[in-house]
């Protein structure tokens, strides 16, 4: 049975961090909001609360049935956590008075207690909170603090429960993993045997099991988590696996037939459909972002569905769902309001009534990558940059013809290419070059030109949610804007997009 920490998420921005670093510490462990208690059974090792937006005195902070876990299993409380036992046992929690955000110094620590075992005196934390402990019950005790929080951290006397005031998740806090290991080993007793090696071995084995002889179609994208995904089930059901790969007529130059060519040289059971004239004909003259995705989601699902029906009894539809899509849609406040629809390879037909099967529901994306490390697939598939998937549909501003897709496509390959041989396009998170739905005047030897405008974009980001435009050098600039102009017909001008996003967003449409 896997080992699990679960981490009880009371709504805080940091919660994904702390399963970040746990899992970096190869514990598996799981995020459930506080009013969906999963099963506490013996797999269990311990148990974490997350802090949270709310403050213990509101009346409607998140509240929580302690009896199912507490004193059972080791807990520790970060923050609003920390301070909710507190309240709840009895304790004071009040709103500071003195600023209790930003770094803050460890000048006590009590080293007897192995959570703090190897932490530095003065060790550098991270507060962020309104209120703070001011009173503790009795059975509690003081085993750290700075120099104005008396009570940075505590432990329950004769048991394994202990709580901390600031965040040991943060880089911020320089020795919080050290904390974080000492609470998982010393104090849970984990065994720290979650690797990306083991990961593969456990769910092509589950994979097996559920799987048995029944047939999957999985679509791929040739993205990251699709691949991945693919890659491990057919490690487990080897040709009963049968990827479909879409061409939409609106991927990258080239993309489509090298993408196709490496999934054959994986040894994947992969069928290349060329559907691009049906995609652009359904998207003829439409203009709105939103009804480019609509379409292209509809247009994706008729496609696919053809193509897997050709496929005999097929019981299962594989799909390189990633955890943060499975937090978000369970998360304390219900899925966040959407800005954009993300149309991704999913959405299944009802009358297609397949059982789904998503091996990668469990990890992180930077995870996905070290099992796709783990399982071989070349670094070209797993350190490309995302790409939506509506491709070049909402990199086009305005309708798309296919003159414009064939624009854009030399454009961004001059782009992209630039990057790769510059080394820059490891550096940023995502790039691409978008049709901007704009004539200007330009001069082309002696003639007078009034062409189209291609506006570069590269943008550093952790995962999409904020991002900040890239500092590209000027002459990489200068070299990727003279090699558009001079050679992709119908562009004279070419800009630089200098926004971050909030307030802007990665993709124009
Ligand atoms: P935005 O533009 O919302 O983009 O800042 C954040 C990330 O999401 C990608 N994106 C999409 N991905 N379908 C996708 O599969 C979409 O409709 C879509 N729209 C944006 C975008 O490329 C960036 O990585």
């Amino acid at each position: 049975m896997q080992e699990k920490i679960i981490i009880l998420d009371f709504g805080s921005q940091y919660t994904q961090l702390i399963a970040r670093r746990v899992r970096e510490l190869n514990v598996y462990c799981e995020i459930h909001p506080f009013n969906h208690l999963p099963e506490f059974d013996q797999s269990v090792k311990g148990v974490i609360f997350s802090g949270s937006p709310f403050s213990v005195r509101q009346e409607d902070a998140p509240q929580i049935d302690l009896s199912l876990f507490h004193q059972q299993y080791p807990l520790l409380g970060v923050c609003y956590g920390a301070q909710y036992l507190a309240h709840t046992s009895g304790g004071e929690v009040i709103p500071s008075t003195i600023r209790e955000y930003g770094r803050a110094n460890l000048q006590y620590i009590d080293e007897t207690h192995s959570l703090l075992k190897n932490i530095p005196h003065d060790s550098q934390v991270w507060m962020s909170h309104g209120d703070t402990i001011s009173e503790i019950p009795e059975e509690f005790e003081v085993i750290a603090s700075t120099d104005t929080v008396k009570v940075a951290a505590y432990h329950i006397k004769g048991t394994k429960t202990y709580g901390i005031q600031f965040h040991p998740e943060v880089t911020h806090s320089t020795d919080g993993k050290q904390l974080l290991e000492n609470f998982l080993v010393d104090i849970c007793g984990c065994s720290q045997d979650w690797t990306p090696d083991s990961f593969v071995e456990s769910t092509i084995s589950s994979l097996r099991g559920k799987l048995g002889n029944d047939k999957v179609v999985l679509g791929l994208s040739g993205g990251v988590d699709s691949s991945v995904a693919a890659v491990l089930l057919h490690r487990a059901i080897g040709p009963n696996l049968h990827c479909i790969f879409v061409d939409n007529g609106l991927l990258r130059k080239d993309e489509f037939a090298q993408v196709l060519d490496s999934y054959k040289h994986m040894g994947l059971n992969v069928r290349g459909i060329n559907a691009k004239d049906r995609f652009l004909s359904q998207l003829a003259g439409i203009k709105d972002p939103e009804q480019k995705r609509k379409v292209i989601g509809r247009v994706f699902i008729e496609v696919f569905d053809d193509a897997a029906h050709e496929v005999q009894d097929v019981k299962w539809l594989g799909q390189g769902t990633i955890y943060p899509d499975v937090i978000e849609s369970v998360s304390v406040k219900g899925p966040s309001a959407t800005i954009k629809s993300h149309h991704n390879v999913g959405g299944l037909p009802d009358f297609m009534k397949l059982k789904v099967v998503e091996p990668l529901n469990t990890l992180f994306k930077d995870e996905v990558r070290k099992v796709g490390k783990t399982l071989g697939i070349d670094d070209v598939i797993l350190g490309r940059h995302p790409f939506p998937g509506p491709g070049l549909a909402i990199r086009i501003l305005g309708d798309i013809t296919a003159e414009k897709v064939a624009i854009l496509q030399e454009a961004d390959a001059i782009y992209i290419n630039n990057l790769k041989t510059s080394g820059w396009y490891d550096k940023v998170w995502q790039a691409g070059a978008i049709f901007l739905p704009v004539q200007s005047v330009g001069v082309m030897g002696d003639e007078r030109t009034y062409e189209n405008v291609i506006c570069l974009r590269a943008v550093g980001s952790v995962d999409g949610m904020t991002a900040d435009w890239s500092h590209l050098p000027y002459e990489l600039l200068a070299k990727i804007s003279n090699e558009i102009i001079n050679n992709v017909k119908g562009i004279n001008r070419v800009v630089y997009d200098i926004s971050s996003k909030p307030p802007a967003t990665i993709e124009w449409e």
